[in-house]
C-alpha cells in the first residue's frame, strides 16, 4: 500500500495503459480520478476500483482545470496518460492530422501539468508520471509527428523536473515499447497498420513480444510512489530492450 492517502489523476484511463495505471494506483491505496474522452470506459474501470469518472478533454485547458478540480484540488499524483497516434508516411500527412496527434500528446501534457502544478507547489509534493514512448527516443517510421509529440514530452518532463524539485515535485517519465492495447491492436483490425509492422515490433525488442499494459504500470506505481523519491527527470523504458543503445 505504498500510495495509500495519495490522490492521483490519471488521464486516458478507460482504456489500455491508462485504465491499468489506475487499477495499479488504486490497489496500491491511492484515490483515483480517471479522466478520458470516452466517460463511459471511464466510469467502468472507477466502478472497478471505488474511484472517480469525470470527463475530460486533455487538449483544453479548462477541461484539465475542472478535472484537477474534481480530483479534489490539490491532487498527489498526475498521470498523463491520454495519447493517440495518426499511422502514415509523414508525406501524406496534412497539418489537421498533425494538429490533432500535437494536441493530444503535447499540449495535452501541457495542459493538465498546468492545471495540476500550483496545488502541487502549493503543497510542497507532487509526483508526475508522463506516459511517453521509445518513438519518442528513436522515431518510429510511420509515427513522424507522434514521435515528435513524446520526444517533446521528454523534454518538457525534464523541465518540470529541474523547476518542480525546491517544491518536493518529482517528475519522470516512462518510454514503453509495443503494448498490446486498442491503440495499436485497433490500427492493425483496421488496416492502418499491417501484420508485419507488429511482428517488426517485436523483433525490434530483446524480448521479442509485445509489454502488457499491467507492465507499464508497474512502472508507474514505482514512479509515483516514494520508492522512486530520489528519482527525477528520468526516462524509464518499459520496452523489453527496444531503446538500448551503445
Ligand atoms: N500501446 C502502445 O504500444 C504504446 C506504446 C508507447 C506509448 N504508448 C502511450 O501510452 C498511452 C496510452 O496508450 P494506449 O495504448 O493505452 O491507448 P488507448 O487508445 O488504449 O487509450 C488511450 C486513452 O486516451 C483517451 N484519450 C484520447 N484522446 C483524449 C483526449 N483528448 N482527452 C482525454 N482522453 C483522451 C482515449 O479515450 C483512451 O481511453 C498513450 O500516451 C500512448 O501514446 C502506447
Amino acid at each position: 500500500m505504498r500510495l495509500e492517502g495519495r490522490r492521483a489523476l490519471v488521464t486516458g484511463g478507460a482504456s489500455g495503459i491508462g485504465a491499468a495505471i489506475a487499477r495499479r494506483l488504486a490497489a496500491e491505496g491511492a484515490d483515483v480520478t480517471i479522466g478520458d474522452l470516452n466517460v463511459e470506459g471511464a466510469a467502468d474501470v472507477a466502478g472497478e476500483i471505488s474511484g472517480l469518472a469525470i470527463e475530460l478533454d486533455v487538449t483544453d485547458l479548462a477541461s484539465a482545470e475542472a478535472a484537477v478540480q474534481s480530483a479534489g484540488g490539490e491532487i498527489d499524483i498526475l498521470v498523463n496518460n491520454a495519447g493517440t497516434d495518426d499511422f502514415g508516411f509523414f508525406v501524406d500527412m496534412t497539418p489537421e492530422r498533425w494538429e490533432r496527434v500535437i494536441a493530444v500528446n503535447l499540449t495535452g501534457v501541457l495542459n493538465c501539468t498546468r492545471a495540476a502544478l500550483p496545488g502541487m507547489q502549493e503543497a510542497g509534493y507532487g509526483r508526475m508520471v508522463n506516459i511517453a514512448s521509445e518513438a519518442g527516443r528513436v522515431g518510429s517510421k510511420g509515427s513522424a509527428v507522434y514521435s515528435a509529440a513524446k520526444g517533446g514530452v521528454i523534454a518538457f518532463t525534464k523541465v518540470i523536473a529541474r523547476e518542480g524539485a525546491r517544491f518536493g515535485i518529482n517528475a519522470n517519465a516512462i518510454a514503453p515499447g509495443p503494448i498490446e492495447t486498442p491503440l495499436l491492436m485497433q490500427a492493425l483490425e483496421i488496416g492502418e497498420i499491417g501484420e508485419k509492422i507488429i511482428e517488426n515490433m517485436k523483433a525490434g525488442t530483446q524480448l521479442r513480444r509485445m509489454g502488457k499494459p499491467e507492465e507499464v504500470a508497474a512502472a508507474a506505481a514505482f514512479l509515483a510512489s516514494d520508492d522512486a523519491s530520489y528519482v527525477t527527470g528520468e526516462v524509464l523504458g518499459v520496452s523489453g530492450g527496444m531503446g538500448m543503445t551503445g
